[in-house]
């Protein structure tokens, strides 16, 4: 028998304990089938599956049509004498009917003592409270690198003649293809594989990853980055480039091996503009680790299917890309609501929450998260707590000294040479603005610059910082509000000294 996966061992483990109710979270109806299939054989049990639309498929592959009803085939179930497993299908519609509940109920009383077990296949997890502490729930893995590759050497043969393909000639190059297709399921793999040898007559890795950010982002919540900002194009926060230049290097065996916990993740909180978000792209780059960008705001709109299940997805795919980083972004949009959670959307939030907590705490997969926020009154004290993160950094206004560094960036970036400018002169002109404003600012030069039909000069910036009223005016008052809150909770992300008001050099108070 093939070697089964990490879920379908935890499913078989399951069955062994005489789990009455499993609840299998999957897309992939036909590999999970597969794998049942091998469990069965495997324990000698027999095994049946269930839809709305056939009815009850016995093991022979004939069906029982007069079982279409959910509530008759949970009574089938019940009464009939096998050594067996019911895989209910797509059953989750009518998980909402309180019949059906109290049907299940009895039925996991009841096959505690037998050897039959019940197995619901869902894309969709919906479990009512009733039934929370009967039913086992399975995130059913996406196809690891065993799999991918067995698919590939499937799909290689149905070419012919093999010795065209290229990877077949280089083991390195095999893995490289194999890693580039992990976060899909096995259907999407084999898509993106046959699409490529069709249009490269190879399998290319390009083609590969843009497909794949292609199927992850239609997901809805999900976007895919592979590597490419780089930390060069992030001014200042000295404090915490060092930081992660040092955790960067503990996702290695031989970190494992000297005793260092892999790193989980960091909190990213402060004023708006100031390069959370660059940051948390960055870091990928740095750290040559493929992004996953959760847009938290969007998780719980209804738009997007489910908050629960967006959630779920954006963990498993994180941890079938693994090692990642799994990028939360704006999270205060997300969890801001938690308090009245249970009044007002039947304690989703809370749930949602409870899940990704539970999971930041636990997770044994090497996915680092990298949560953002710009507004700290909002986020909930549970995800404050030691143990959560890493660490918490706050990212202020950027310095003199930072200010310089992002003129010089974004100055760089657009192709211009720096030392035509006076690049101290911009800083100390900025005090109070942000990043993102200083950006702008060499934006609107640039466009004044091309209007009148000459080079970018000195005296277009200078003239594009006074037509600009930074935030740190006109939310004066908030900004103070987050820097008092930091100071006691978040480790800063510049060097210790800051300026103050009236720009002087001080020393933070820690
Ligand atoms: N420290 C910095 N170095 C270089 N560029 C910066 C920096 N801070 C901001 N910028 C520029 O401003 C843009 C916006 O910054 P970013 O999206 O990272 O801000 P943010 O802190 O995430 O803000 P928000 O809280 O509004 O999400 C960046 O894409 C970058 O071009
Ligand atoms: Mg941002």
């Amino acid at each position: 028998m093939k070697e089964l996966n990490r879920s379908a061992k935890t499913i078989e483990t399951l069955i062994r304990a005489r789990y009455p109710l499993l609840y299998i979270v999957s897309f992939e109806e036909n590999r999970v089938d597969e794998n049942l299939r091998g469990i069965a054989k495997a324990r000698n049990k027999q095994l049946f599956n269930w839809s709305i639309t056939n009815g009850l498929e016995l093991n022979d592959g004939s069906f029982i049509t007069e079982l279409k009803d959910p509530i008759k085939v949970l009574e089938y179930i019940l009464q009939c004498d096998v050594n067996g497993l019911f895989v209910l299908r797509d059953y989750h519609p009518y998980l909402n009917d309180p019949v059906v509940v109290r049907k299940l109920r009895d039925v996991a009383h009841s096959l505690k003592t037998t050897m039959k077990n019940v197995l619901f296949l869902s894309p969709a997890l919906k479990v009512p409270v009733e039934l929370e502490k009967e039913i086992a729930v399975i995130d059913y893995e996406l196809p690891d690198k065993e799999e991918l590759s067995n698919i590939i050497a499937h799909i290689a043969e149905s070419v012919g003649d093999t010795s065209k393909l290229e990877i077949m000639k280089s083991p390195d190059q095999y893995s490289k293809i194999v890693e580039a297709a992990l976060g899909l399921t096995a259907e999407e793999a084999e898509n993106v594989f046959a699409k490529s040898l069709v249009q490269k007559g190879q399998f290319d890795i390009k083609t590969i990853l843009s497909e794949k950010e292609q199927i992850i982002r239609k997901s809805g919540v999900l976007e895919y980055y592979h590597v490419n900002e780089n930390m060069k194009e992030v001014g200042g926060l000295e404090q915490l480039k060092i930081w992660l230049t040092k955790r960067g290097k503990a996702f290695s065996p031989k970190a494992r091996e000297f005793g260092l916990p892999e790193p989980r993740g960091i909190l990213l909180l402060g004023i708006p503009g100031c390069g959370k978000s660059l940051t948390a792209k960055a870091i990928s780059g740095m750290w040559q680790l493929p992004l996953l960008k959760l847009d938290v705001g969007k998780v719980f709109s209804s738009f997007v299917g489910s908050s629960e299940e967006n959630v779920r997805r954006a963990i498993q795919t994180a941890e079938s890309i693994a090692p990642s980083i799994l990028w939360l972004d704006e999270i205060e949009k997300g969890f801001s609501g938690l308090g009245s959670s249970g009044q007002t959307d039947g304690g989703t939030t809370a749930r949602v929450f409870g899940t990704f907590l539970t999971w930041l705490q636990e997770k044994k997969t090497p996915v680092f998260v990298v949560a953002t926020s710009n507004n700290v009154s909002q986020l909930p004290p549970e995800l404050l707590r030691k143990g959560r993160f890493d660490e918490i950094f706050y990212v202020d206004l950027p310095s003199k000294e930072e200010r310089q560094e992002i003129f010089r960036i974004h100055l760089q970036k657009r192709n211009r040479d720096v030392t035509q400018f006076n690049l101290e002169k911009m800083a100390t002109l900025t005090h109070g603005f942000s990043g993102s404003e200083i950006e702008e600012i060499i934006v609107s030069a640039l466009y004044d610059a091309f209007d009148k039909d000459v080079e970018l000069q000195q005296a277009h910036l200078e003239a594009g910082v006074k037509t600009m009223i930074p935030l740190s005016q006109t939310m004066e008052e908030q900004i103070r509000g987050i820097r008092d809150w930091a100071k006691l909770r978040a480790r800063r992300a510049s060097d210790i000294e800051w300026e103050d008001e009236t720009g002087a050099k001080r020393q933070l108070e820690i």
